[in-house]
């Protein structure tokens, strides 16, 4: 339960197409006086969007889809959202495929060292505080679909001969898992020993060298940790510790 509602009653919304699940979502929580708990998927998005404003290339025969979370207070830790996020479709993907991915702070999916999917969280605040997470996973994409600028860096299911499985399967057991990481286990983002560790366990930055850009500055160094507030520790060529919440790693 939370509040007077159980998240358990989840509405699914099934589309063939459309612009974007997060856009879909935000429009759908803003519309509505009661606290919306949907789950918006599609089958391909006409504009799909990624963090710092980049296009998500969604083609047909992928998994796109939006969950939303409302929250009891005024919690705004998006950064470990989106972590939660990483580590509900990677340990899906385990349980479903059997393949082991990673996640590459802060916002990435990883297979074999290129990009399989991606999250982008957002936050609306209407009369309720809700958190949306959107969720791209790379199923069909054949090599030559892909634009050429991401044919070294992006990789998909059938691109990685890995069986197509079936994607509500998938949405539903990653819907399932962050629901209770927010809002049973982890009491609304508080994270746990055990939860960051698997975070830790699973992640494709600790103990890489980065160049991190934040606007125009770029510097070097080493992720060193990622710390219960989602945030990536780095550690600079001088020596200097910092913790970082947004911005862009290279590795
Ligand atoms: C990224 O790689 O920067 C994040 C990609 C997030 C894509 C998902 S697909 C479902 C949802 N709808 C969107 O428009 N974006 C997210």
């Amino acid at each position: 339960m939370y509040g007077n509602f159980s998240y358990k009653e989840r509405e699914y919304i099934f589309l063939e197409s459309t612009e974007s699940t997060n856009a879909d979502m935000k429009k759908a929580v803003r519309s509505k006086k009661e606290a919306v708990f949907s789950v918006i998927a599609a089958d391909s998005q006409l504009s799909g969007r990624g963090r710092l404003g980049r296009r998500f290339f969604s083609p047909d025969g992928g998994i796109y889809f939006s969950v939303s979370f409302p929250l009891s207070r005024k919690e705004k830790n998006i950064p470990f959202l989106t972590l939660l996020a990483g580590l509900a479709v990677s340990k899906t993907l385990e349980e479903i495929s059997g393949i082991k991915t990673q996640i590459k702070w802060p916002n990435d999916i990883y297979y074999g060292g290129r990009k399989l999917g991606g999250i982008l969280c957002e936050l609306i605040s209407t009369e309720y505080l809700t958190a949306v997470a959107g969720i791209g996973i790379n199923l069909s994409l054949s090599k030559n679909e892909l634009p050429e600028e991401l044919s070294d860096i992006v990789t998909s299911f059938a691109a990685e001969g890995i069986e197509i499985p079936d994607k509500r399967a998938v949405i539903r057991a990653v819907t399932e898992k962050l629901d209770r990481y927010v809002y049973e286990a982890y009491e609304l983002f508080e994270a746990h020993n055990e939860v960051i560790n698997e975070i830790r366990e699973r992640s494709y930055s600790i103990g890489k060298k980065v160049k991190y850009t934040l606007g125009e500055t770029v510097t070097e160094g080493i992720i060193t940790d990622i710390k219960n507030t989602g945030a990536a520790e780095i550690t600079l060529a001088d020596g200097t510790v910092k913790e970082i919440f947004c911005g862009e790693i290279t590795q």
